[in-house]
């Protein structure tokens, strides 16, 4: 829903759930081990993650002891986080909307949100966490951002196929550096249930195929959107430019911002 460009719906991942679970990289460790930090999560701590996916963070959040419980909006989605997290029989995947799933009366240790805190009700988030959390619980909030790295050829080599299939405008786009990034979620300053913002950057450098990177391409809400036919010849194109001009490889420079508030 708030995400600005229409083409992109919240719905769209659960369409692709086996390629989701298959080609989305799980989260580097030192981004698991800061979020588990930052929320102060120990074993048997009463964990609520929003918008799991296919559980690239529950896993490692459940290894960590972590009692966890998800709330995912896809139900296929959920049906592979389940399988994913059954060597941990306490651990819980609700098929639900966070912003109107009904909470339990035991509140939660922890608030935990991997690149999905976007798809919430910009209205309604911050409270339902709040609602969700015991005083003195933490929220913590992952957003990874794609930047641009020290060799901006790659950009320059693809965007043609972004501007020839309808995906851009612009054939000298480049994503913001490291620096230019603005903080995630400034708004959290207002929400006076929240104090104790903390604020975390880890770098990551991600390293795909032609192949892992169509396929994980093939999860993005954008290309999700696409007519089959022009997201099919889309991909084509693109896959040809990488094998030819950047020697079937792709560098992808990550910035993962974690940010981490106290519920008052
Ligand atoms: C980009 S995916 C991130 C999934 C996973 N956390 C990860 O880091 O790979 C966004 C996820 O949020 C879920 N989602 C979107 N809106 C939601 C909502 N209102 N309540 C619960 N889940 C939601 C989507 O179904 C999708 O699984």
């Amino acid at each position: 829903m708030p995400d600005k460009d229409p083409r992109r719906s919240r719905e769209s991942f659960n369409t692709v759930a086996e390629l989701y679970a298959r080609y989305r990289p799980g989260y580097p460790e030192a981004v698991v081990e800061d979020v588990v930090r930052s929320a102060e999560i120990s074993p048997g701590s009463r964990v609520l993650e929003i918008g799991c996916g296919a559980g690239q963070l529950s896993v490692p959040l459940a290894e960590r002891g972590a009692e966890l419980q998800a709330v995912e909006l896809g139900a296929d989605l959920a049906r592979i986080a389940r399988r994913r997290l059954a060597p941990f029989p306490t651990a819980k995947v609700h098929v639900a909307a966070f912003e109107s799933w009904p909470l339990p009366q035991e509140p939660f240790d922890a608030v935990v949100c991997a690149n999905a805190f976007h798809w919430l009700d910009p209205d309604v988030r911050f409270a339902q966490a709040a609602a969700a959390l015991r005083p003195g619980g933490r929220l913590a909030i992952v957003a990874p951002h794609h930047v641009r790295g020290d060799d901006p050829g790659f950009f320059r080599q693809t965007n043609r196929c972004y501007v020839r299939w309808g995906l851009g405008d612009d054939p000298e786009w480049l994503p913001p550096t490291a620096e230019e990034l603005s903080p995630d979620y400034p708004e959290i300053a207002d929400c006076p249930a929240f104090g104790s913002v903390e604020r975390h950057r880890l770098e990551a450098v991600r390293r795909f195929t032609t192949e892992s990177y169509i396929g994980m391409l093939r999860t993005d809400s954008l290309i999700i959107g696409m007519e089959p036919r022009e997201r099919e010849g889309f991909l084509a194109d693109l896959s040809a430019v990488i094998d030819r001009s950047c020697g079937g490889e792709v560098l992808w420079h990550q910035v993962y911002g974690v940010l981490a508030a106290v519920r008052q």
